[in-house]
């Protein structure tokens, strides 16, 4: 199963993941980072900023999850221009070396195929940053995806469409669809972390982490996967039935271990 870690607010969070990832490219200068958008990771680009500002990371190499199909990539709202601005610049990475799948219209056909053909060039994702939908959606992988499925299209559900509109000036200009990595994707990454923050994210991170296997629950995967990391605050955890065992084993873990 996933190991689960409470922490007292995002910050932490941040900071939790930051460390890890920090440590990674110490070992690896050209790791192979899994980026997500969205808010929930935004604590662990903020607390990156500081440790990178003294390291090489001009090698370091990045995969985003997803993006909108038929957006334009200069639109602020694009998971490109999203990307750009809140990892890639601030952070100084290289963007030649920043991929994002490719939601034109025209190569749309084959722009899976060639993000996942990206994806093993690189050897695979090292570590890869998950949030999670309030449907249990992670990346794009609205209720239904297969387990094995590979980067492709898919139509946003109405769900995501009315929570993602917040980024948008209406529901209207929300795009439908997506290429997202699949699920079978985001699993063959070496490392998956995903985080949570808030009251309405309980129910999906309790379904994710202890609910049955369901590809009615897509965040539910991670319980695939040998080495996934579950950072989520108090109230994300507040559905979990097992927290006092996660606090009791975090307590007690070995600090040679990381996360
Ligand atoms: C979008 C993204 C997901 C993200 C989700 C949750 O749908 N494609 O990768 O996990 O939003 O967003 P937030 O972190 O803002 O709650």
């Amino acid at each position: 199963m996933a190991e689960v870690i409470i922490v007292e607010n995002k910050e932490a969070a941040g900071a939790l993941v930051a460390a890890e990832i920090v440590a990674l490219i110490d070992g690896r200068p050209d790791a192979v980072l899994g980026l997500a958008t969205g808010s929930t990771p935004l604590p662990v680009y903020e607390a990156l900023r500081p440790l990178v500002a003294d390291r090489d990371v001009s090698q370091v190499r990045g995969f985003a999850l997803d993006e909108y199909v038929g957006i334009d990539p200069a639109h602020p709202e694009s998971y490109r221009s999203v990307i750009t601005r809140e990892v890639v610049e601030p952070l100084g990475l290289d963007p030649q070396r920043i991929h994002v799948p490719n939601g034109a219209e025209e190569t749309i056909p084959h722009a899976g195929e060639d993000y996942e053909q990206a994806i093993a060039a690189a050897g695979g994702v090292d570590l890869q940053i998950l949030g999670i939908g309030t449907d249990g959606h992670i990346g794009f992988n609205e209720p239904g995806s297969s387990f094995a499925s590979r980067t492709r299209v898919k139509t946003l559900t109405e769900q995501t469409r009315i929570d993602n509109a917040r980024f948008f000036d209406s529901i209207d200009d929300v795009p439908m669809h997506c290429i997202t990595q699949g699920l079978g994707t985001i699993l063959a990454a070496r490392h998956l972390v995903l985080l949570a923050f808030g009251e309405s994210k309980a129910a999906a991170v309790a379904a994710a982490v202890e609910g049955p296997l369901s590809a009615s629950l897509p965040g539910s995967a991670i319980q695939l996967h040998p080495h996934a990391t579950v950072v989520v605050d108090e109230a994300a955890a507040s559905q979990l039935a097992q927290a006092d065992y996660y606090r009791y084993t975090f307590a007690n873990k070995p600090a040679w271990q990381g996360i």
